[in-house]
């Protein structure tokens, strides 16, 4: 592939409701964002992906938009963001947005006039829909529970159409001049000076237009969508079109979020026929669940770990870029998930730094995993904000799980779990604000803190810096340009070379609390290790390695 600007971003997202309230009203705000941009840069981050801050009703946290072109009012201003875009410019950040256009919020004016007005033309921006004897037109769930179909009130046998909440509407893709009004607002956006977008949902953009009942999978007599509204053939069309209206008009970075996507079809999304200039791959994010259901957890190995992660990696570079991340908004955090020992952690969170942030792509940190972020414990379900946790919950106890099961579950796997605000300092709310912030703190702020992690150079934090520094500074052009070389070792160390010209780096992470054997014989020197202690063939539990090759 040709060498290009994006692939040298290390980019951080932000989750502007918890990353640091400036106004002290228990929410996070842009101007809070500002007063940050030197941490950030002090991490070493070239990029913030910014979670939509878009006006919205936030049902879905800001998912659900209602106008695309202002801002959500408790989270500040255009001016604000146009301030944003300034003060990052001049720190050297980039900045890319979060683009939805699967759907809008119902509160949006264009679903508000389909309502109002069956024969508006905005009528045919949404899916609607007749009944069929008394029932919904299929019988598809939608990904937060429930039918996919919402009854349009006051009409006779009318539903619209919702893949998320009955609050996300989708808009109609097949309707040529919604998409012209899409293309419109995005290109406005980039006359703003961003880099780029981060594209939510965009695979469910086409419907099966067949619209025909599934076989039930689930005690609610319901059968996923996933089969008939993501990634159904023909969707590239929409994607060829999108580009060449949009991105294809700006020299931009576009990551696509492409859930369930088969390496077969990656060609549509990214290379040189994509539509987006990387993609994230979940194939080895989700190997914890069965179809994202929390209620369904596998008994995955750090083998089948390691070979998911190998597969990705040699599938994208055969035909573009991808973007490794270990957590967002959408996941539990990431030591909960994939440290198997708890007395692991601490040293666990810097393995999985090692092990993802060498990968070939462009990482994306997650806010609060640079230090080490847990997951939280709940006591109850009314703790939860996330409409998908209710869900989940619900569902849960439909299959026959009991309300305790049912809450181990939300505390495993809860996208609340991410989204608990940034632990600053140890005082009250961890310095996010003064004010008792939207969500619950994710206890232990008082010791673990971004505060006390900067003083210490055994932190976290110093050690995603000192691995960003490897990155983009003192291996640069191997890490980022370089081959991936799958290195199987050892079925409990995730391995791999990263080539580039005649050199060669390795990375080797021992996932397991035992100490496990390796070998290799042509190490030239060790360029970063996770513990003080190093023996040639060895890895200690967790222990961690980055080493130069001979050539
Ligand atoms: C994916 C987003 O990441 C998630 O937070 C959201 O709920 C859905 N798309 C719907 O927009």
């Amino acid at each position: 592939m040709n060498k290009q600007w994006w692939m040298d971003e290390i980019v951080y997202q932000i989750y502007p409701k918890s990353f640091h309230d400036s106004n002290h009203d228990g929410i996070g705000d842009i101007p809070g964002i500002i007063e940050k941009l030197d941490y950030l840069k002090d991490l070493g981050v070239t990029m913030l992906w910014i979670c939509p801050v878009y006006n919205s009703p936030m049902d879905d946290n800001g998912y659900d938009i209602s106008d695309y072109e202002d801002i959500y009012p408790a989270f500040g201003t255009m001016d604000d963001m146009n301030k944003l875009f300034e003060k990052a410019q001049e720190k050297g950040i980039k900045i890319i947005m979060d683009l939805v256009i699967n759907h809008t919020s119902d509160e949006h004016p264009w679903f508000q006039e389909a309502l109002a007005n069956p024969d508006s033309p905005y009528r045919q921006y949404y899916i609607f829909k007749e009944g069929k004897n008394g029932n919904p037109p299929t019988n598809w769930r939608s990904v937060f529970g429930g039918s996919v179909w919402q009854k349009v009130p006051n009409e006779d046998n009318m539903y619209y159409f919702h893949a998320f909440s009955k609050k996300q509407p989708d808009l109609n893709w097949e309707n040529p001049q919604m998409r012209h009004d899409i293309y419109e607002m995005i290109n406005r956006w980039f006359d703003k000076g961003i880099s780029g977008f981060r594209v939510d949902a965009i695979n469910f953009i086409k419907k099966d237009q067949r619209f025909e009942d599934g076989i039930p999978d689930g005690a609610d007599g319901l059968v996923s969508c996933f089969d008939y509204c993501r990634n159904i053939q023909g969707i590239d069309k929409f994607y060829d079109e999108l580009k060449k209206e949009t991105f294809a008009k700006h020299d931009c970075m576009t990551v696509s979020e492409a859930v369930g996507v088969g390496y077969d079809r990656i060609d549509e999304c990214i290379g040189d026929k994509g539509c987006f200039t990387m993609m994230f791959d979940f194939n080895y994010t989700n190997i914890d669940v069965i179809n994202e259901d929390y209620f369904r957890p596998t008994n995955w190995t750090i083998k089948e770990y390691r070979d998911a992660i190998y597969l990705s990696q040699e599938e994208i570079q055969k035909i573009g870029w991808s973007a490794p991340f270990l957590e967002n908004h959408d996941q539990p955090r990431s030591i909960n998930k994939l440290i198997k020992d708890p007395q692991y952690y601490q040293l666990g969170a810097k393995t999985l730094a090692t092990m993802f942030l060498m990968l070939r792509g462009t990482p994306f940190i997650y806010q609060g995993q640079e230090l080490g972020m847990l997951n939280f414990h709940r006591q109850s379900v009314e703790e939860f904000d996330d409409l998908n946790a209710h869900s989940q919950y619900h569902r849960a106890i439909e299959e026959g799980f009991d309300e305790k099961q049912a809450l181990a579950f939300l505390n495993q796997r809860s996208r609340d779990n991410a989204r608990t605000p940034m632990p600053w300092n140890k005082e009250q709310y961890g310095g996010f604000s003064t004010h008792q912030p939207w969500i619950e703190m994710t206890d232990g702020y008082e010791t673990f803190n971004a505060q006390d992690q900067i003083t210490d150079p055994d932190s976290i934090l110093e050690y995603y810096k000192r691995l960003i520094n490897i990155r983009k500074n003192q291996y640069h052009d191997i890490l980022t340009y370089g081959e991936f070389i799958s290195l199987p070792l050892n079925d409990h160390i995730v391995s791999y070379i990263r080539a580039y010209e005649n050199k060669k780096i390795a990375i080797l992470c021992n996932l397991s609390s035992s100490n496990q054997t390796y070998e290799l014989d042509n190490i030239d020197h060790v360029i970063c290790n996770n513990i003080h202690d190093y023996t040639p063939g060895l890895l200690k539990p967790y222990q961690a390695l980055i080493l130069y090759l001979k050539k």
